[in-house]
């Protein structure tokens, strides 16, 4: 509201301090947002205000401004009489981890963070430069939805932002942090977006809300319940992260971004790391002597990635497979591994949809893949079958089959069916396949293939029983190895686990100057 004195002293001819002077007071206004009551009251909710959140983003003393005198346009429903510097959004872009990144930062001590034309065009203009000049955007967002007194251009503006959203996806990296409401179509910039990250119990995203929801359906549901970051990091997926309060979120959306590139031209930062015995035994002893006993990929996969340098994506969803970015000898790996310890590591739908975003994200920004497989197949039944794991499964096998950044497999244990295909095989492009001795490829379990193929001769048997399991010994013994397929060149050696680690960092290396090209053509049409 100081604004409209300032507006009254800028009409004045003034003297060069006077202007020094007003520019201070701007300057000063601009920091406020809305008001010392209303950062007061954000704190309440124990949530940071966007320039506390930006501060703990960028390294210290980086972040430039830009926007910072903007004002909204619109007169109507008394907005004439309120007004604040930077319309509700602190923009501008900084160093993170020493490198460039945009970022947004939404106020909702002003209009409730609520997405006005020129607050979108503050945003739209980070989204062109970062595309200009190839670096991360990272979005914090905090709104409630559209400017409601603005009417369309408020929609406007958000369609101006989904648009970008879209043109940037697979060119600079798009990091959106859900730090308090999403409601409505705004959910909708964030899920075009690479990564999102949620706030426990500040944050919410739903496309319409509990009230909504009770007229429609009557159904009686809290917005935590409908949309908060436990429902999206379990139920839905929506989102891939979660964390305590705002300063963890930040603390981890800084983390992420030091496993990825600028953009995609780029390469992701590589660490010292120089080699020395890379042999790690704990690996031998993880795959049990029995073929049906769980184990945690998650165990082999520390054994074998610098330490401590896993961190996973989608943790608490499709936990029957297991997607996040590690470092191997210090370069940047993304990997996805069947879970055994979940479901026994079988593919379902949201196991393959989440791998197949993961996969598509690497491919995109020259991130290597790593698969690890211990896969029984798909999973069968009547509720996947009617939700179409053949149209989402199938997009697990077009994300591997259509990437062309270095792509390596290990089979740890299980490669049965249409999964052995889809989990990176040689056929679809891998460029190394090992396996463990531990390694089972087969088109089914046997005693599935033994009643199957064996059914007439079983059935005559005189001990149908004792029958049953000779066939299934049998084979057993022809294809629970992988020396079948290591002898057809479709796996390329059968390693001892101990030395996987040394086995991988050689290969990638040997790879890193990979190139690959796909057909020309518009665009692929994944199966969506
Ligand atoms: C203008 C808004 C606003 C909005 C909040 N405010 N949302 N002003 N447009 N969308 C203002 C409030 O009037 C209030 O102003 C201040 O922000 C803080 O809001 P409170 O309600 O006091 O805060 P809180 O109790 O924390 O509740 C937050 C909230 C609630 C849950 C977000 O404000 C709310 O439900 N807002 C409306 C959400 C909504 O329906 N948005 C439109 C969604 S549709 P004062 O001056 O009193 O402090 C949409 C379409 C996008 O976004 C389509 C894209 C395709």
């Amino acid at each position: 509201m100081a604004e409209n004195n300032i507006a009254q002293t800028e009409q004045k001819i003034l003297s060069k301090e006077e202007k020094l002077e007003l520019l201070k007071k701007k300057n000063q206004e601009a920091l406020l947002g809305g008001g010392e009551r209303r950062i007061e009251s954000q704190h309440k909710k124990g949530k940071l205000t966007a320039r506390e959140r930006i501060a703990l983003l960028v390294d210290e003393g980086t972040f430039e401004e830009i926007g910072k005198f903007v004002t909204h346009r619109s007169t109507d429903f008394g907005l004439d009489k309120e007004q604040y510097l930077g319309d509700g959004v602190v923009t501008g872009y900084g160093q993170v981890n020493g490198r460039l990144t945009y970022v947004y930062s939404q106020d909702f001590t002003v209009f409730g963070g609520s997405l006005s034309e020129t607050h979108a065009e503050k945003i739209c203009k980070i989204m062109d430069m970062a595309m200009k000049n190839g670096a991360p955007v990272v979005g914090l967002n905090d709104s409630g939805g559209a400017r409601i007194q603005e009417g369309v251009v408020s929609l406007g503006g958000y369609a101006d932002i989904f648009y970008r959203n879209t043109l940037a996806s697979g060119v600079v990296p798009q990091i959106s942090a859900v730090m308090g409401p999403c409601a409505g179509g705004a959910v909708y910039s964030p899920a075009i977006t690479d990564f999102i990250f949620m706030v426990e119990n500040t944050s919410y995203m739903f496309v319409t809300g509990p009230n909504v929801v009770k007229t429609v359906t009557q159904e009686e549901v809290t917005s935590e319940e409908l949309g908060g970051a436990s429902t999206h990091s379990t139920k839905s997926g929506v989102t891939h992260f979660t964390s305590a309060n705002d300063a963890k979120c930040i603390e981890d959306v800084k983390k992420l971004l030091s496993y990825i590139p600028q953009n995609c031209e780029d390469d992701a930062p590589v660490y010292e790391y120089n080699l020395s015995d890379e042999t790690r035994v704990s690996l031998n002893d993880i795959v049990p002597d029995n073929p049906n006993q769980p184990y945690d990929m998650r165990d082999v996969i520390d054994g074998i990635v610098d330490e401590g340098s896993f961190f996973e994506v989608h943790k608490n969803y499709a936990e029957n497979i297991v997607v996040g970015f590690a470092r191997l000898g210090g370069r940047s790996i993304g990997i996805v591994g069947n879970q055994p310890a979940s479901l026994a590591g079988v593919l379902d739908i949201d196991a393959s949809v989440k791998g197949a975003r993961f996969v598509r994200f690497c491919d995109s920004f020259n991130v290597p893949l790593l698969v690890l497989e211990d896969v029984p197949g798909f999973l069968p039944g009547t509720d996947q079958e009617w939700n179409a794991i053949i149209t989402n499964g199938a997009k697990l096998l077009y994300a591997f089959s259509e990437a062309t950044v270095p792509r390596i497999t290990v089979i740890t244990r299980k490669a049965y069916g249409g999964a052995y295909d889809v989990m990176n095989s040689k056929h679809i492009g891998a460029d190394m396949n090992y396996a463990w001795p531990t390694a089972e490829i087969a088109v089914m379990g046997a005693k599935g293939a033994a009643e199957i193929i064996f059914r007439k001769e079983i059935a005559e048997s005189e001990n149908p029983e004792e029958k049953l399991q000779e066939k299934v010994d049998d084979y057993t013994s022809k294809f629970a190895n992988p020396y079948r397929a290591a002898r057809r060149g479709f796996i390329d050696e059968v390693i001892v686990p101990e030395n996987t680690r040394i086995k991988l960092i050689k290969a990638f290396k040997m790879l890193e100057n990979k190139v690959d090209k796909l057909p020309k053509k518009k665009h692929g049409n994944i199966p969506l």
